[in-house]
């Protein structure tokens, strides 16, 4: 007989290219899962859809982009199940027999969502003091150009002025929710959803980021209350923390695509010069012999990653002066244009033939689908809704 091998689920949202934090947080993790566990691979995009529900004609590109830069990280559809989480409806169904388990309250006490209506509460906030800003620049452009007898009329149309500018600012459509209202449905049953992800595949282990712990924590609730309500069918999933990424983006914060600071998986030579070339270093050094602290500099850090025989001389020369930075920068954009290579190569097959990624990805989703419906089938018969 052969072994039962334990169950591994992890996923993302569909973002498009991922960046070399992601190659060293969490693919070189998953790549190395793969022939230890059974491994399920989820893009998430009806997770993405919680948010952005309006902007949906990339989703499809990005999802190639994200699958071909894990397919070139080493996750190999041999191994792996990669799917699409909207192709397996039992996802949908596991979500809404869920939801009957949670409270309201349990979700509204979710710190993603609490960050998440505090981040729409400043952006609401910013964009009112917008409106009033332009309304007051308004208001005096026509005071100044109205002469004194008119000034009755003028505090007439001024108040007209005021509303119009109000009603259409305030209460426009293109402000991403309407005024007043935050958050939807979708995302406040993100994490219910989420815990349906995990447990259709009656995973054991998840590897994620620390941000992703709370979801977990209620995906482990859910299957724990499930089982005493209707029979044991889920395992209590365990988190396995990614690594932390050590490379920091090109201005010296974590590296994120919403920070602009990023170096892609197989980013091509002539942009990941220039992102290079102009990457932040230690504002302390201006001239070559002034002397450096490597340890806050980014392109110290890529030395420490994609140069690792060198960096102990690199950061002796740097500290004593003798050393600049446009060579460090140099040298170091050549190791990387070097590691790149074979990143690139394979990319290139996929985007030369992007079926190639959908073929893959049926694959992955007919085996998903198998697995999904077996829990499902246990699920209704324990809830006793198979008729
Ligand atoms: N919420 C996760 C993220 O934003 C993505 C995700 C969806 C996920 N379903 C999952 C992660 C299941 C792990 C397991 O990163």
């Amino acid at each position: 007989m052969t072994e039962q091998r334990k169950v591994i689920l992890s996923g993302n949202r569909p973002t498009g290219r991922l960046h070399i934090g992601h190659l060293f947080g969490v693919l070189e993790n998953w790549a190395k899962l793969q022939s230890e566990y059974e491994t399920y691979f989820e893009v998430a995009d009806w997770h993405a859809l919680t948010t952005k529900y309006r902007d949906t004609e990339t989703m499809k590109q990005d999802i190639e982009d994200m699958v071909i830069d894990w397919l070139v990280s080493g996750i190999s559809p041999e191994k792996s199940v990669i799917f699409v989480q909207s192709h397996i409806k039992q996802h949908a169904e596991l979500h809404i027999l869920f939801s009957m388990l949670v409270s309201l309250s349990r979700l509204l006490r979710n710190p993603t969502l609490k960050e998440y209506i505090a981040e729409k509460e400043t952006l609401k906030l910013k964009t009112e003091k917008k409106t009033l800003n332009k309304i007051a620049a308004n208001i005096t452009h026509k005071i100044i150009n109205e002469n004194e007898e008119r000034r009755g009329v003028l505090e007439g149309k001024i108040k007209e002025f005021v509303l119009s500018e109000l009603s259409e600012n305030l209460f426009s459509e293109d402000t991403e929710v309407p005024y007043g209202d935050i958050v939807n449905y979708g995302f406040l049953g993100y994490p219910v959803l989420q815990a349906a992800d995990i447990l259709i595949y009656r995973a054991h282990v998840v590897p994620i980021g620390k941000d992703q712990l709370p979801h977990l924590e209620l995906t482990r609730e859910i299957a724990r209350r499930f089982n005493s309500l209707y029979g044991q069918v889920f395992p209590i999933p365990e988190p396995l923390l990614n690594e932390f990424a050590k490379v920091p983006g090109t201005d010296g914060r974590k590296m994120s695509k919403s920070y602009g600071n990023t170096i892609l998986i197989g980013e091509d030579t002539q942009s990941l010069k220039k992102k290079i070339m102009s990457s932040y270093t230690d504002p302390q050094k201006i001239r070559k012999n002034d002397p450096g602290h490597p340890d806050t500099c980014p392109i110290f850090q890529y030395h420490l990653i994609f140069n690792r025989e060198n960096t102990d001389i690199i950061k002796n020369e740097c500290i004593k002066g003798i050393r600049g930075c446009v060579q460090c920068k140099k040298e170091i954009f050549s190791k990387m244009d070097e590691f790149m290579e074979p990143y690139r190569e394979k990319r290139a097959t996929f985007e030369k033939k992007r079926d190639l990624v959908w073929d893959i990805i049926k694959e992955g989703d007919k085996k998903a689908r198998v697995k999904a419906e077996e829990t499902m089938e246990i699920v209704r018969e324990k809830m006793r809704i198979n008729y």
